[in-house]
C-alpha cells in the first residue's frame, strides 16, 4: 500500500537527496507527474497556464479549490501543496486561516503555499499552529510584481539580500515545513538554503536548493514563452502542433475515421 507523502517527509528531507517537484493543475498530468515527484504544486501560476492571465492577481480562491480537487484525484503518492491566491490572506492571520480551511476541507490536500517574509511571519504561525502545514515562498514574489515593478531577479544587491534573507530565517522561525526561493542571485540561495532549517525549493535560484520545482507546462515545452531559468525538457507544443495538423489533413480527406474507428451493424 502506498501512502501519501506529507509535509513532515518533506521537512526531514533537509539537506538529503534533493527534492523534485512540479505543478499539476489537472487530473491527468498529475497521475502521470506522481511517481516522479515528491510533492506537486497546485499554483496559483494557474492563471497564466490555463486562463491567459497577465499576472497571479486575478486567480481566485475558487479557481485553486477547482483544480486542487482535481489534482488530488489524479494522484495517489506525492504531497499536494496548494497556493493561496492573492486577496485570500494577506489580510490578517484570521482571514488567512478560514482561506486555508477552505483548501484543505474542499480538496483533501496536505498544506498550503503562502508568499511573504518578515510581515506574513505572524499569520504562518497562526496558521500552523492551528494545523495548517504552511510552505512558504520568498524572493521573486509574483503576487507583488504591482509593487515590485516586474518580475525582477532579487538579491542582486547586498541591501535586497540582506532583505530576502531576513524573510527566509522569519518564515522558518515561524514553523513554514518548506520555502520556495524564487528568483534569487545563486550565492543567495546558497545563503538563505545553509542558514535555515528547513528545505528550501528552488526556481531560477540554481542547484544550491534542497529541491526544484518548474512549471509543468513550461519544462514541458508547452508554454510559447519561458524564462531562461526555466529548461525545456519536451516539446509539447510542437507535437500538438503536428498531431492536430495531421487529424486535420484527415479530415479534409475524409481518411478519418477509417475503418478501426467505426461502428458496423451486427451480420
Ligand atoms: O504558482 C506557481 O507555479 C508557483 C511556483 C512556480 C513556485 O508558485
Ligand atoms: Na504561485
Amino acid at each position: 500500500t502506498t501512502r501519501r507523502l506529507t509535509a513532515i517527509d518533506i521537512r526531514g528531507r533537509k539537506g538529503g537527496e534533493p527534492i523534485v517537484s512540479l505543478t499539476a493543475y489537472h487530473a491527468h498530468t498529475a497521475s502521470i507527474i506522481d511517481r516522479f515527484v515528491d510533492f506537486m504544486l497546485v499554483g496559483d501560476s494557474l492563471g497564466m497556464v490555463m486562463h491567459g492571465l497577465e499576472t497571479t492577481v486575478p486567480v481566485t480562491l475558487d479557481m485553486m479549490i477547482l483544480q486542487g480537487q482535481a489534482v488530488m484525484r489524479g494522484s495517489k503518492r506525492a504531497l499536494v501543496v496548494v497556493d493561496l491566491p492573492f486577496g485570500s490572506y494577506e489580510e490578517s492571520p484570521a482571514a488567512a486561516f478560514r482561506s486555508a480551511a477552505r483548501i484543505m476541507k474542499e480538496t483533501g490536500c496536505g498544506a498550503v503555499k503562502m508568499e511573504g517574509g518578515r510581515h506574513m511571519a505572524e499569520t504562518v504561525r497562526f496558521l500552523v499552529e492551528r494545523g495548517v502545514p504552511v510552505m512558504g515562498h520568498v524572493g521573486l514574489t509574483p503576487q507583488s510584481i504591482n509593487t515590485m515593478g516586474g518580475f525582477k531577479v532579487q538579491g542582486r544587491s547586498e541591501e535586497s539580500a540582506a532583505a530576502v534573507l531576513a524573510d527566509a530565517d522569519a518564515i522558518a522561525a515561524a514553523g513554514a515545513f518548506s520555502m520556495v526561493v524564487e528568483g534569487v542571485v545563486e550565492p543567495l540561495a546558497r545563503e538563505i538554503t545553509a542558514r535555515v532549517p528547513i528545505p528550501t525549493i528552488g526556481i531560477g535560484a540554481s542547484s544550491a536548493c534542497d529541491g526544484q520545482i518548474l512549471v509543468l507546462e513550461d519544462m514541458l515545452g508547452l508554454s510559447p514563452r519561458v524564462p531562461k531559468f526555466v529548461k525545456r525538457y519536451g516539446a509539447l507544443g510542437a507535437l500538438i502542433e503536428e498531431s492536430v495538423a495531421a487529424y486535420a489533413e484527415e479530415v479534409r480527406a475524409r481518411s478519418f475515421p477509417g475503418e478501426d474507428n467505426v461502428y458496423q451493424p451486427k451480420r
